[in-house]
């Protein structure tokens, strides 16, 4: 699936330009003291969508960490708020735009990364720093293809998060007497059961469209099996095959099990509904895993469980969150500090641990990780990979926008036919 990057850009402009207005980032609190040390411009100013609960803690520990290393650096914690990037993505290309960029954004590996700011020729190579800090054979090759393009790599991986997971109140299943479901079927045998008992069977937080873009990305992989599933980023398979259609049928069966608010609350919001047991089963990456421990105080594998999403085991939807160095920043040096501590054993098993993600890193140290931490690092050994849509990897960031407005109609509408001759024509755009 190809997209000319002008074009690309020229969209991801054109909401920037609408959003930017209405988001704005934030001094780390931590590097207050030192503001006025140095001059503006030379601070280090690190740009993602981290803030707040279940999103910050890991982005904190790994700044306190360079700051212990390099404390004349000074560091401004430029987040803006907003799951998956809704206004930071925004906010960011309307800088770019500007010939403002940040010291370092973050940006998912993939398509947002090589089909987005590297094609539109924004991002310095960064084999120099690979090869200085022996980075080679210590990201698996998949992770820094992702990174790669036209032999170059442009980023370094933070971290993987798992997109295909399902997580359940483990109360209200015993209770109930239920099994986590494996399979499409059992999953709406567990859900009549807990909606004939009065309790919402799947939460979701579509405030912002990308969580039902979530939702149905893992019916699909669930539905079409991973080969197919990436052959839809490709243009080897079309929207129009029947087993697309299998998937949406699915996806809007699902949609009949939710909660009737969904789309007031965002991703934290529906997991609440999980944590407090009003709602039984969630599809949603593992950040959720470091809010449920971090923010809400509760146990791995005794207040929540969680399970691959069904029909996806032995799957593993990767979602990689990295940091790159834009062309034109005043700091590239510091940049590259920041980024060899971001991509060390020591920065990786500081960040990943509070944030739910495994390291990017092969050898990180399995013991700071807890079991659903080292479950999820063997899964990725041995499990087929899938790039996740909604969070960047598997298509422009253009198309991600399209697909998620038409999911958000698709879900308050059902009208199949409509959502995918929407999907159809969006992926016919892109490989003009
Ligand atoms: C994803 C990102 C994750 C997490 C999530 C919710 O796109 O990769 O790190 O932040 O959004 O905001």
């Amino acid at each position: 699936m190809r997209k000319k990057a002008s074009a690309w850009l020229a969209l991801a402009l054109g909401v920037g330009m609408a959003l930017s207005g209405c988001s704005s980032s934030n001094s780390s609190s931590s590097d207050d003291a030192k503001q006025g040390s140095q001059k503006a411009g030379e601070k280090l100013e690190i740009f993602s969508w981290w803030t707040g609960a279940g999103e910050e803690d890991g982005l904190k520990a790994l700044i306190k960490l360079f700051q212990e290393k390099y404390p004349d650096i000074e560091v401004e914690n430029a987040a803006v708020a907003g799951g998956a990037g809704t206004n930071a993505k925004a906010v960011l290309a309307s800088r770019m735009q500007g010939n403002d960029p940040p010291s370092t954004f973050q940006v998912h590996g993939g398509a947002e990364l090589n089909e987005g700011w590297v094609a539109a020729g924004k991002m310095e190579p960064l084999n120099d720093l690979y090869e200085k800090e022996g980075w080679m054979d210590k990201f698996p090759k998949a992770l820094i293809d992702m990174v790669s393009k036209d032999g170059n790599i442009y980023s370094v991986p933070v971290n993987i998060h798992r997109g295909n997971v399902l997580w359940y109140n483990k109360k209200v299943f015993a209770d109930n007497g239920l099994q986590p479901p494996k399979t499409f079927d059992e999953f709406f045998q567990v859900a009549d059961k807990l909606k004939a008992k009065g309790i919402t069977p799947l939460a979701l937080g579509d405030k912002e469209p990308w969580a039902a873009t979530h939702l149905f990305e893992n019916v699909l992989l669930g539905t079409l099996g991973t080969e197919n599933y990436k052959k839809l980023w490709t243009g080897e398979l079309s929207f129009n095959d029947p087993q697309v259609k299998q998937a949406v049928e699915t996806f809007k069966k699902m949609l009949g099990y939710i909660n009737e608010d969904h789309s007031s609350r965002n991703w934290q919001d529906a997991a609440q509904l999980v944590a407090e047991g009003k709602a039984a089963m969630y599809v949603m990456g593992d950040w959720v895993k470091g809010y449920f421990v971090n923010d809400l105080k509760l146990k791995v594998n005794q207040d929540f469980g969680y399970v691959p999403v069904p029909n996806t085991e032995g799957k593993f939807m990767v979602i990689t969150d990295t940091f790159g160095l834009p062309k034109g920043v005043k700091n590239p040096d510091d940049v590259k500090k920041f980024l060899s501590v971001l991509g060390s054993v020591e920065g990786q098993d500081a960040f990943n641990p509070l944030k739910g993600s495994i390291p990017a890193r092969i050898d990180a140290d399995p013991s700071k990780y807890d079991e659903y931490g080292k479950q999820t690092m063997q899964d990725f050994k041995t499990a087929e990979l899938a790039p996740s849509l909604a969070h960047g990897s598997a298509a422009p960031e253009g198309f991600v926008t399209k697909v998620n407005q038409a999911v958000n109609i698709f879900v308050t509408q059902k009208d199949v036919k409509t959502f995918i001759d929407t999907l159809a024509s969006a992926a016919a755009e892109l490989k003009k």
